[in-house]
């Protein structure tokens, strides 16, 4: 058995992962009094969320009308009819007092003429039920939205009295008799073992975009949270609906906001047409992003692709007036001198559709309590943890999530997490004694990680992962390539008890620090082309060529993935088609959501 000394820190809770769900989770439990503890990898206000630029969606109605009825509508139909309708109806309905808040907590919103809150059109997001024109129902901070909300929530924690743990690297979940108590983790700056005992432990981790090659996710987005889950034994859920976003800087993979087509912008080909007019004549440009993603990719592979291999896209913003560029989209201008070499005033940006956002997750109620469903109990709750953001799903953005509504998921979830703590979460109990057993297991996992003598090196598996990822599970599928992408990825899979770590050192090791980060992306891609393999149908984000419809019948159910080394086991659990509230009680007209074809 590994000999590493650890110091133990019990809380009522202990948040791991410091985004925007993460720190709105923070913010809520320490309000209410709560010992909170946040532990993440990397300095909060550089957690991935920074990089979110255009908005946060809630139905303000400051640019002309709006309801959360619309912007429900909208969600149900971005989800291609997957989403769970209790957690749907929830977000939508909390969406303003979610951003109302942020207001009052400091967030600095760009404003109207009249000091409102700015809102700007985005993909998929629609008034009338899907008859009207698009709304302006995103809220933003310019076009770096993302950053404003982090630094706010951070300052506010720190006022709250929570406690930060910074570049810790969470290892593993210590799970005792059927419950989750706490976590352990890694300092990376002087080398030493930490274990949080706490009564409530949240992962708010993000997603796995780095399973891709191409993706505008930072390289610190690993999935940690699901790479614990699954070792724990729980299922991830709907792995397979992974979304690209149309406007990826070609060849550097950074986002060019949706909101750059919100402020006018357009996309054409090689011929100089504005070919989303024939695929989604009402939407166009706005039509939701895996639409518009299909599309891009259809137009290149019919020849009719930008660029001396014609295998891009061209995004148009020379058209908008440079003051409105200025006000509305500094970020994006900085971004297309620095990676695409291109003043934006003057011309096309080339993009291309990159993997972006994962809907798929750690399964919770919209509470963000963990799921762990069984034949009798689909819905039944892990005791003791919580997922929130893009690492849990809810689910409210089934088979493709629209712009903006991520954001919005982070606070409201987040927020939701902090009020349901304050419920079940005992501030006078005293701390279950550690288990000690749960923690030498992460810490011999740990251990013989750190001694691995194999014979690939961590960067070339990770390749390798990437390569087959990026190949086997892309914007279309077939069964085919799904079936080939599922024995490479077991293949590969396969090799993690052949990896070779070189630095032993316990301080600042990066070698190993990815080698943790490796475990942790590979049960997330797994999952994800072994749920893919076996949905036979065309559903959002999922777009397989052999079964190009959707097929309410047999595959309106949610995926579970529970993946034990190489090998993924898959069931399947019903959508909840409950609402929260009966029309009687002021909820939605169900007739308004049933499911219908989705066209844009
Ligand atoms: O395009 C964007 O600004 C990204 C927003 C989102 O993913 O919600």
């Amino acid at each position: 058995m590994a000999a590493y000394q650890y110091e133990t820190h019990d809380y009522d809770v202990v948040v791991v992962g410091a985004g925007g769900a993460g720190l709105r989770a923070t913010l809520g439990m320490a309000e209410q009094g709560l010992r909170t503890a946040c532990v993440t990898k990397v300095f909060p206000t550089r957690s991935h969320t920074v990089a979110a630029q255009g908005g946060i969606a809630a139905s303000l109605s400051n640019m002309g009308p709006d309801n959360w009825q619309w912007h429900m509508y909208d969600t149900v139909k971005g989800s291609d009819w997957l989403g769970d309708t209790d957690a749907m109806e929830y977000l939508a309905r909390e969406a303003p007092k979610a951003v109302y808040e942020l207001e009052h907590y400091g967030v600095p919103f760009s404003r109207t003429e009249e000091g409102k809150i700015y809102q700007r059109p985005f993909g998929g997001h629609t008034t009338q039920f899907g008859e009207g024109p698009p709304v302006q129902r995103t809220c933003a901070a310019a076009d770096r939205t993302g950053h404003a909300i982090l630094h706010t929530l951070y300052g506010q924690s720190l006022k709250q009295k929570a406690e930060f743990f910074i570049e810790y690297f969470a290892i593993d979940l210590i799970m005792t008799d059927g419950r989750c108590t706490g976590v352990v983790a890694w300092k990376l700056d002087d080398g030493t073992i930490h274990v949080f005992n706490a009564k409530m432990t949240v992962l708010a981790t993000g997603g796995y975009g780095r399973a891709f090659f191409s993706a505008t996710s930072a390289h610190t987005c690993t999935g940690d949270g699901g790479g614990m889950v699954a070792r724990a034994g729980l299922p991830l859920q709907d792995m397979e609906f992974v979304q690209f976003h149309p406007t990826g800087i070609y060849g550097a993979g950074c986002l060019i906001t949706e909101g750059a087509r919100g402020e006018g912008g357009y996309l054409t080909n090689s011929n100089g047409e504005r070919f989303m007019e024939r695929y989604a004549p009402t939407y166009k440009d706005l039509a939701s992003r895996d639409v518009v993603s299909r599309c891009m990719t259809i137009e290149i592979r019919e020849g009719r692709g930008v660029g001396p291999d014609k295998d891009h896209i061209h995004l148009n913003l020379s058209h908008i007036p440079p003051e409105t560029l200025h006000e509305r989209l500094p970020g994006i201008s900085e971004s297309a001198r620095i990676f695409a070499g291109v003043d934006l005033t003057k011309e096309p940006i080339p993009v291309l559709p990159t993997v972006h956002y994962n809907m798929g997750g750690i399964p919770t109620n919209y509470w963000g309590e963990v799921l762990n469903p069984t034949k009798d109990n689909p819905d039944a709750v892990f005791p003791g943890l919580m997922a929130v953001g893009e690492a849990g799903c809810a689910s409210v953005h089934g088979a493709n999530r629209l712009g903006s509504n991520s954001l919005i998921d982070l606070v409201v979830f987040g927020r939701a997490a902090a009020i349901k703590a304050g419920k079940i979460v005992n501030p006078e109990e005293s701390a279950a004694p550690v288990n000690t057993a749960s923690v030498d297991k992460a810490l011999d996992r740990f251990d013989t990680l750190r001694h691995a003598k194999g014979g690939i090196s961590t960067a070339d598996l990770r390749l390798e992962m990437q390569k087959t990822m990026q190949s086997d599970a892309a914007v279309f599928r077939t069964d085919k390539t799904l079936a080939e992408g599922v024995k490479k990825m077991e293949a590969v899979a396969a090799k993690m008890v052949d990896i070779k770590v070189t630095d032993r050192s316990m301080v600042w090791n990066s070698d190993l620090m990815e080698t943790l980060e490796l475990t942790n992306l590979m049960p997330n891609a797994l999952a994800t082309i072994v749920g893919a393999e076996a949905r036979k149908e065309s559903r959002g984000a999922h777009a397989h060529e052999d079964y190009p419809d959707r097929d309410d019948v047999n595959w309106r159910k949610h995926s579970l993935a529970w993946v034990d080394g190489n090998k993924v086991t898959l069931d399947y659990r019903a959508v909840h088609l409950d609402p929260l509230t009966t029309q009687d009680e002021g909820g939605i007209d169900l007739k308004r959501i049933a499911p219908k074809k989705r066209v844009y």
